[in-house]
């Protein structure tokens, strides 16, 4: 809910839980009084407090008052060049070369429904609120239009900015922050979510120390190593105690999330487009809009955050053609067969695999162009029909027989040298006149920030769809960008091509689900590259790593959860030992960590065992059975995998309560093992509960005492075990 007391200008955004809350001052200034566990809707800028600070400048409207310093005021979108020191939210460069950005509240307006952006990702619905706040510079005749959507049952605010020029000149846009939050405290820890290629997204937390701290990319993707997400939390905060803030970007370029703990012992979170390497010409009239960020808030711990994110991401972010139906368990032949494929050997892995359950037959890279190892052939997107002979034609009518649906791989921002499209269209890669380009799985990167590369590739591939009944599109990206110059444009706006090409990313996924609106398009790069909320809005779930061992998936999911929701992460089954690392576990833990993703397999089933083909059966029937809970449900970390502890334990509860799915992997082993207690969460404490069909278990019994594990749990490597709970 939105609170305006226009008398005072005192704006509240109102959640089920939590409040947020800004005023405009006596000099227009807009002041970020409050967000943090919900309270009433007064004024709360008597926690804005004023003193002469040495050496703190003061604005000429202040007078001779010392004690009014922007350098020392929580603001709503910090500024630059007057007088604040502390990390800027807007950078603007003017004809005359100066930068400055001074920011006055001038008008505002409500509306219902969230609003929506245009060519960028952002929660939509129609529950949503509205509000606009007109930010202005009057020296520079620009405006900055701050919008915040809420959705009150989520407990999510929404944030994003336009600048608009309305001078007489062009002016340079040299940073344009997607949100600015400012805390009257820095004894806050922040966590940012890290790795790299097979290992993502692993918390990393750390008290605030003085100065700047953050995280972000330049690599043209939103990265391996560091997530568009963080969370700021109170030092002792956990998963069920403590204030904390998740603050995510719906971006999937380069990014920076920065914290400043500044002189006073406050701290100061700025979220955005990373300036490195972004410079926007604004014309007379032009307007810039920065992708949206997202915010929650929760005064009970991380789960209560994580929940509301994923609720949040479900129903206001994906877009799901499945609409509410469930998804297709796959079978995916990466790891089966890498390049070395024909139609045969597809048809071959797909016909042990229908009669196990699995439902959709994905083929990955290699069935396109002159494509036998990832040297050549990308961009040639028509099929090679040695390996397929008479096409998808012909393919996807025995897939289809033997009851399967047909997925297909593509990466159409990547061009091989060896390929005759980059002997067409040379200049259509990225690359520095005058440099040679550096190559990534030796390849070069199209310049999609150009409209006639993105649609010829777009021409290509559509036909390819068209061609045949396709369910499914896993959409690549395997390296990053580099060389970032676009011969289409000018020497001044080179410095807009990362933000074009996510742009013209972010259009061609349009094109593709508005011609297709019945495909399921999965995110993917390298893995989980570009795991973003920004995809999310695109494609309803990413390809969470291309690492498959269950054992670091423990780590990599466990990561993941902590903004986004298991029915976004991709995961499958694989061979063991497992090809990316050698380990060997057990076919029954597999199918748990990945039944804890969107679940499908990887592997040659037609070389598997008959014992583990019965286990695959089994597996696949019980996800069927409890996808709602599992993908629907209410997601629990029940212990913390980087803690090596001897195992990792989650939980999914439907939302009534009523139905619970607890699911656990040894980690280590040791002879003579402890009588081990796993404490439930999430469950209703007067209801009464069968575990696997059996007793009567009161919730609060489950949650407060504990299930014992039972001893030969330890007794073998990486075992599981999985623990369904109904209401009796
Ligand atoms: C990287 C992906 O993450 C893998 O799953 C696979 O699709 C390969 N690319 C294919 O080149």
């Amino acid at each position: 809910m939105i609170v305006l007391d226009k008398e005072n200008r005192v704006f509240t955004l109102r959640t089920k839980n939590t409040t947020y809350q800004m005023k405009a001052d006596q000099h227009n200034v807009l002041i970020h009084t409050y967000y943090g566990p919900r309270v009433g809707d007064s004024d709360l800028s008597y926690l804005v407090r004023y003193a002469d600070r040495a050496c703190a400048p003061n604005p000429p409207e202040a007078g001779l008052d010392r004690a009014y310093s922007l350098d020392t005021l929580p603001q709503e979108y910090s500024t630059c060049g007057v007088g604040d020191f502390r990390l800027p939210s807007i950078e603007i460069e003017y004809p005359d070369g100066s930068r400055a950005a001074d920011l006055r509240l001038t008008d505002w307006e409500e509306e219902r429904g969230k609003y929506t952006l245009d060519g960028l990702p952002s929660f939509y619905g129609e529950e949503g609120e509205t509000l606009r706040l007109y930010l202005e510079d009057r020296a520079a005749n620009v405006v900055v239009e701050l919008s915040y959507g809420v959705f009150e049952d989520r407990d999510l605010i929404t944030r994003s900015v336009e600048v608009h020029n309305y001078g007489s000149a062009s002016v340079r846009l040299r940073q344009c922050a997607s949100l600015c939050l400012d805390f009257q405290r820095s004894d806050l820890d922040l966590i940012t979510f890290d790795g790299c290629h097979m290992m993502e997204r692993a918390p990393s937390r750390a008290p605030l120390r003085s100065g700047v701290q953050g995280v972000g990319s330049v690599r043209g993707t939103s990265s391996h190593q560091h997530n568009p997400f963080v969370v700021l939390c109170d030092r002792e905060a956990n998963e069920d105690y403590g204030l904390c803030y998740g603050a995510m970007l719906l971006y999937s370029g380069n990014f920076q999330a920065l914290v400043e703990a500044s002189q006073y012992d406050n701290a100061r979170l700025v979220m955005g487009i990373n300036p490195s390497h972004f410079c926007w010409t604004l014309e007379p009239y032009g307007s810039f809009t920065a992708p949206e960020a997202a915010l929650v808030c929760s005064p009970r711990g991380f789960g209560q955050m994580s929940r509301q994110f994923h609720r949040a991401i479900r129903e206001h972010l994906i877009q799901d053609p499945c609409q509410g139906e469930r998804r297709p368990v796959l079978i995916n032949n990466w790891e089966a067969t890498y390049f070395d494929f024909d139609a045969d050997k597809l048809v071959e892995i797909a016909k042990t695999a229908a009669p196990l359950g699995i439902e959709l037959f994905v083929m990955d890279d290699g069935w396109f162009g002159k494509r036998d190892d990832d040297n050549s052939g990308l961009g040639d997107w028509t099929v090679n029909t040695g390996k397929l002979p008479g096409g998808l034609e012909v393919l996807v009518p025995r897939l289809k027989e033997l009851g399967m649906k047909f997925g297909i791989w593509i990466e159409p921002e990547m061009v091989s040298e060896d390929s005759d499209l980059y002997r067409e269209h040379p200049d259509w890669a990225l690359r520095i006149p005058g440099r040679a380009p550096a190559r990534g799985r030796n390849q070069l990167v199209l310049d999609f920030s150009r409209p006639e590369v993105r649609r010829h590739v777009y021409e290509r591939i559509k036909a390819v769809l068209a061609s045949a009944d396709v369910s499914y599109v896993k959409w690549d990206m395997n390296r990053s960008l580099t060389d970032v110059y676009s011969a289409a444009l000018p020497a001044q706006r080179q410095g807009e091509v990362y933000h074009r090409y996510v742009l013209g990313v972010y259009e061609m996924l349009d094109w593709l689900r508005r011609d297709f609106p019945h495909i399921l398009i999965e995110g993917c790069a390298g893995g989980g590259g570009r795991f973003d909320a920004g995809m999310l809005y695109y494609t309803p779930q990413i390809w969470c790593s291309d690492n498959t061992d269950a054992i670091d998936r423990l780590r990599v999911q466990y990561g993941t959860s902590f903004g986004y929701p298991v029915s976004a992460m991709g995961a499958h089954v694989s061979v063991t030992p497992n090809e990316e690392n050698g380990r060997i576990t057990p076919m029954e833990t597999r199918g748990v960590v990945a039944m804890s993703g969107t679940f499908g397999y990887e592997m040659d089933l037609s070389r598997t065992a008959g014992e583990d083909r019965e286990v695959i059966r089994r597996q696949v029937a019980f996800f069927k059975e409890h996808y709602d809970l599992i993908q629907r449900g209410d997601y629990y970390r029940l212990t913390d995998p980087f803690q090596n502890g001897p195992y990792t334990a989650w939980e999914h509860v439907s939302p009534d309560g009523r139905e619970a799915l607890v699911s656990l992997v040894t980690t280590s082993l040791r002879a003579a093992p402890s009588f081990r207690t796993l404490r439930l969460k999430g469950l209703d404490p007067k209801r009464t509960y069968q575990v696997n069909g059996e007793g009567r278990w009161p919730g609060d019994v489950l949650m407060e005492a504990g299930w014992p594990l039972p001893l030969d749990l330890f007794q073998g490597d990486y075992r599981s075990l999985q623990l369904c709970l109904s209401e009796v």
